[in-house]
């Protein structure tokens, strides 16, 4: 049987058109969700002048073309996990996911009061080794991840303690690390993890030094964890929100106000309105979708213009 004839009996929506390295597994994602291409692609195809196989190699995948619709969206049969759940851009998501057919599992230190009917929940502190494991160990398979707890306070760089700043550094990025480990052996091919960053990622913050080196970190270990997760077909982007009012940004805007801080960030970005916790929902959610399968170790913008207006302010319609 020639490879083209085994990808059309196995009904494969993938077709490799050029086989990977000895020893190479492709990941072919689709129909065989959770499925490896056999290892023996040869005489499939070959490399076009100046190549763009696999490093070091002569043979890759490509999908086959076909229609999107509706359907490329939904996360039905997906579970998704989502920390931070309980309000905000954390809520928002598990609505949305709901709505697009997922499974839920959500965690917060808050109770989870709101959460779509069957969900999973458990009430703890991302931070607590103890109880994430016990929260994972609730779960089989893992479809989509969320990072999504995060948080923040004003405090000069020179007057914070080490206390503190440990507990900033554990809030914006240990926890995450420590959740994807944990959840990593039950996630299958065809996987997504969105990690919610933040603007401040990509520009100063004065006033949130750890917070915003924090979220760089996320952003940097989004795009290494996207290469070293490739090969199991496990896709890892971030979302970097800006400008959506929620209970914990508009508290530590007022902290940071009260503080009489020497900057004060631009409030309104390029398109001219705030955002809403569905806006960043929207973008998580193309994020988990089938959508989005060929994008991964990137960031999503979801902040009016924010980021790409760096120093520059609208002053009229
Ligand atoms: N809203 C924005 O404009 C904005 C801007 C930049 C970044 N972000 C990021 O988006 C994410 C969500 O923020 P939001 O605006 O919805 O804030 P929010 O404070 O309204 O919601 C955060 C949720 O996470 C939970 N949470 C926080 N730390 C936790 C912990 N250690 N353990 C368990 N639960 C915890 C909170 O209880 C809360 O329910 C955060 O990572 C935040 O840094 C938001």
């Amino acid at each position: 049987m020639t490879p083209g004839e085994h990808y059309r009996r196995n009904r494969y929506r993938f077709r490799p058109v050029i086989a990977p390295p000895a020893g190479w597994r492709v990941a072919v994602r689709g129909i065989g969700r959770g499925e490896t291409a056999p290892d023996d692609l040869s005489s499939v195809g070959t490399r076009p002048a100046g190549g763009w196989g696999a490093p070091g190699g002569d043979r890759v995948a490509v999908a086959e073309r076909e229609p999107l619709g509706p359907g490329s969206l939904s996360l039905a049969d997906r579970l998704v996990v989502v920390t931070g759940a309980a309000r905000g851009i954390g809520a928002a998501t598990a609505a949305l996911c709901a709505r697009l057919g997922a499974r839920l599992a959500l965690c917060d230190r808050d109770p989870l009061g709101g959460a779509p009917e069957g969900a999973i929940t458990a009430v703890l502190d991302v931070r607590d080794d103890d109880a994430a494991r016990a929260f994972a160990a609730r779960l089989g398979r893992v479809d989509v991840l969320v990072n999504n707890a995060g948080g923040t306070f004003p405090a000069d760089f020179a007057a914070l303690s080490p206390r503190a700043e440990a507990a900033l550094i554990a809030e914006n990025f240990t926890q995450v690390t420590a959740m994807t480990r944990l959840l990593l052996p039950r996630m299958p091919q065809g996987a997504s993890i969105v990690n919610v960053t933040s603007i401040e990622a990509h520009q100063a913050a004065p006033g949130f030094a750890i917070y915003a080196a924090m979220k760089a970190a996320l952003e940097n270990l989004t795009r290494t964890l996207a290469l070293e997760l490739a090969p199991r077909g496990v896709r890892v982007n971030a979302v970097a929100p800006d400008a959506i009012p929620t209970e914990g940004e508009e508290s530590v805007r007022e902290a940071m106000l009260a503080a009489s801080p020497a900057y004060d960030p631009a409030r309104v970005p390029p398109l001219g309105r705030l955002g809403v916790p569905e806006d960043a929902a929207a973008a998580i959610a193309y994020l988990a979708s089938d959508l989005s399968r060929f994008v991964t170790g990137t960031t999503i913008h979801v902040d009016g213009g924010a980021h790409a207006a760096g120093g520059w302010r609208r002053v009229r319609t």
